[in-house]
């Protein structure tokens, strides 16, 4: 701007609770300038989302003043220590010396009837050193720099708390005032994700893959991981804490760089479920609350997401863990998931599938089951995939007995569903109160939906006929060039047995738009088909670099690099709209559909299998995989024309006679050269 270059990069360092804004000015002109940097902050006390909606009374708890020992701002309660385990908020600049002036009270910085575009301290150039003692707390600095002709010059701006009330802000600005420091600390951060990165880096035929798959595909798994559905502008800012469901989830998206940290938060799951096998659907862990509304799938999360920790590190001790329940006792983690299926075993409607109680993973079907009669279908297709993980994780426990019980629940179920819900050319949805199916032909609106469909492959639960059927069925229904939408047609009217599904225009959320999420499993299922072609072709139409480019990124409007929760459908005007970015389980299901099931990477309790099924034209791809402490090179070969089939593997040099690759030593690294053939 007018001859100035500014470069602004906000980062926090691993290491401590801080963040620094690192500002390089340039000047490009021939003239020598002076120029005044007024770096400005609000505050915050207890309820950042309160205080955004409100001017509220915890204002008036808060002081906010210039501290010279300290050499900061210093935002903190007015009686010093009254809450003695929270810390004090800092702001200041890496150059204290450059620090002429200061304001606190964010009427004196602003002005009347201004705003942040037009501060009137900005415009006079003069801080007024205002304090403030209960109201409109900010932190505004004012440094003065001059700045010869070509000259550059970097200042660091540090907003950070201290550990608590009597900690002093001091060590952590003198820790970093040096510019080397700031630039140390920044570069292990991004060593961190490097780190973080490099466990999985894949090398296709198509740039855009590589680019999500390697860096934005990895980083959404972990911030979707990290903040679950918190802090979720589209998700009520802070309201919806935990999600037992989109939690369990999520684990799938970080499990293969971060297994600990995985296996942490399964077990934090596990202490939200009771002792007779149902979770929370919510949970907040800081304060100790939640929302225990049954929902028919929250349960069963927890057994996927063991068995992926499981697949991913062998690591069985995990199950043997003791969790408390939430309403008292205690029970290894195995016996949660047991309690889990058993819960859904023992809660069937009158056609013998679970009962749908307040809604499954879709949580707008909260309609069909208001009497205690309402089923849903897809939930007993996830209760099969929960049986037939179980009941492999009972013999590698050495539990035959619970494993051949698991196997026999798991028969049953299959057998009542292939009676109950096939419809002829695909599988019903759900049976509300009064029996009436939805989902199905003889609906004239919600005919079809997507869940059932493509979860009746992944369970394994369709005979292959029906499973190809089914999947047709989406292709014909469904497919839309922006990706798969999650029924059809959507309601226009107001059934009775659906639920706030009705409430959103056709189009929208779960009513027919493209939801990216269930999207991402028919991805899954058709590689589980073979069909290399069309499962590529659905993983690629919401590619978000690629659908962003397709719709136009005008009318996309999100994050061309991040998965959103839905795309507008076509039944709605502005078709190719996209909304809900960055929280969304869409993240760790995209990524597991391409690395496990199209580039067929998969992780299996033995060791890594190699099973890919690409699109025909591809002619191979390259992988690194570190898996159980060491790493796969991997490369892939394909005549060009064929989707599946592996012809032959050697792994250094010698032929295997099993795609399952021998695991690696610790810190071994292994060259794997994959033939596939018809
Ligand atoms: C978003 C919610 O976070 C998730 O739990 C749910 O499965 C989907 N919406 C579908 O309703």
């Amino acid at each position: 701007y007018d001859g100035i270059a500014a470069d602004l990069c906000y980062f926090v360092p691993p290491e401590d609770n801080l963040e620094i804004w690192r500002i390089t000015l340039r000047n490009l002109g021939r003239k020598k300038r002076e120029l005044q940097l007024f770096p400005y902050v609000e505050f915050a006390l207890f309820d950042a989302v309160e205080e955004f909606y409100s001017h509220p009374n915890l204002h008036y708890f808060a002081v906010a003043d210039f501290f010279p020992p300290e050499g900061a701002v210093i935002y903190d309660f007015f009686m010093p220590g009254r809450f003695a385990d929270m810390g004090k908020v800092f702001f200041t600049l890496s150059n204290g010396e450059l620090i002429s002036g200061y304001d606190c009270d964010r009427e004196q910085f602003i002005g009347l009837y201004r705003s942040e575009n037009n501060p009137q301290v900005v415009e006079e150039g003069r801080s007024r050193n205002s304090a403030v003692i209960g109201g409109n707390a900010a932190g505004v600095l004012q440094a003065g720099l001059t700045l010869a002709p070509g000259a550059e010059t970097t200042v660091s701006v540090f907003l950070g708390v201290t550990k608590n009330a009597a900690d002093s802000a001091r060590p952590y600005i003198e820790k970093y005032s040096r510019p080397e420091a700031v630039e140390q600390a920044f570069a292990r951060l991004r060593q961190n994700w490097r780190d973080y990165l490099e466990r999985l880096q894949v090398k296709t035929p198509e740039a855009a893959v590589d680019n999500m798959i390697n860096t934005w595909n990895q980083y959404q798994c972990r911030v979707a991981f990290d903040w679950s559905r918190y802090a979720s502008y589209f998700h009520t800012g802070t309201f919806r804490g935990i999600g037992f469901r989109d939690t369990s989830q999520d684990i799938l998206g970080v499990v293969h760089a971060a297994p600990g940290q995985a296996a942490a938060k399964i077990k934090l799951l596990a202490r939200h479920m009771y002792a007779d096998g149902h979770s929370e659907h919510l949970f907040f862990p800081a304060t100790g609350t939640g929302d225990p509304t049954r929902y028919s799938d929250d349960h069963l999360w927890i057994v996927n997401a063991a068995d992926s920790y499981v697949r991913e590190t062998g690591d069985l001790a995990l199950l043997e863990e003791s969790v408390p329940y939430r309403d008292g006792g205690a029970g290894t983690l195995y016996e949660h998931m047991v309690r889990a299926i058993d819960y859904t075993l023992r809660h069937t409607g009158p056609h013998g599938l679970p009962r749908m109680f307040r809604a499954d993973w879709n949580d707008c079907l909260d309609g069909v089951d208001r009497e205690g009669r309402g089923e849903s279908v897809w939930t007993a297709f996830q209760l099969h995939l929960a049986l037939r993980q179980m009941a492999e994780l009972a013999v590698l426990c050495g539990r035959s007995a619970d494993a051949a019980r698991f196997r026999q629940a798991g028969a049953a179920i299959r057998e009542t569903i292939n009676r109950t819900a096939w419809d002829g050319r695909w599988y019903i949805r759900a049976f509300t109160d009064a029996g009436t199916p939805l989902g199905s032909h003889t609906c004239a609106e919600g005919r079809i939906y997507l869940n059932p469909q493509s979860w009746a492959v992944i369970s394994g639960a369709a005979p292959p006929e029906r499973a190809r059927l089914c999947m047709d069925a989406v292709h014909e229904h469904l497919a839309t060039p922006y990706g798969l939408k999650l029924l059809h047609p959507p309601y226009r009217s107001f059934p009775p047995g659906v639920g706030s599904l009705l409430n959103y225009p056709p189009g929208l959320k779960e009513n027919g738009a493209v939801f990216c999420h269930a999207h991402s499993w028919a991805v899954i299922a058709e590689a589980m088909l073979g069909r290399g072609d069309r499962a590529y072709q659905y993983y690629e139409r919401i590619l978000p670099p690629q659908v962003s480019k397709r719709v136009g990124q005008a009318r996309y409007r999100v994050e061309p690099y991040v998965y959103c929760q839905f795309i507008f459908g076509p039944d709605h005007p502005h078709h190719g709209r996209a909304s809900h970015s960055w929280l969304t389980g869409t993240a760790a299901w995209s990524f597991r559909s391409l690395v496990d099931w199209i580039l067929g990477l998969r992780p299996t309790f033995r060791g890594l299998l190699i099973d890919p099924c690409l699109p025909s034209g591809w002619s191979g791809y390259e992988a690194v995989r570190y898996f159980r402490g060491g790493c796969y090179h991997i490369r892939v070969h394909k005549p060009v024309g064929i989707c599946k089939g592996v012809a032959g593997i050697t792994m250094d040099g010698a032929r295997l006679d099993s795609s399952v690759l021998p695991l690696p030593e610790k810190g071994a690294v292994h060259r794997v050269e994959v033939e596939m053939g018809r």
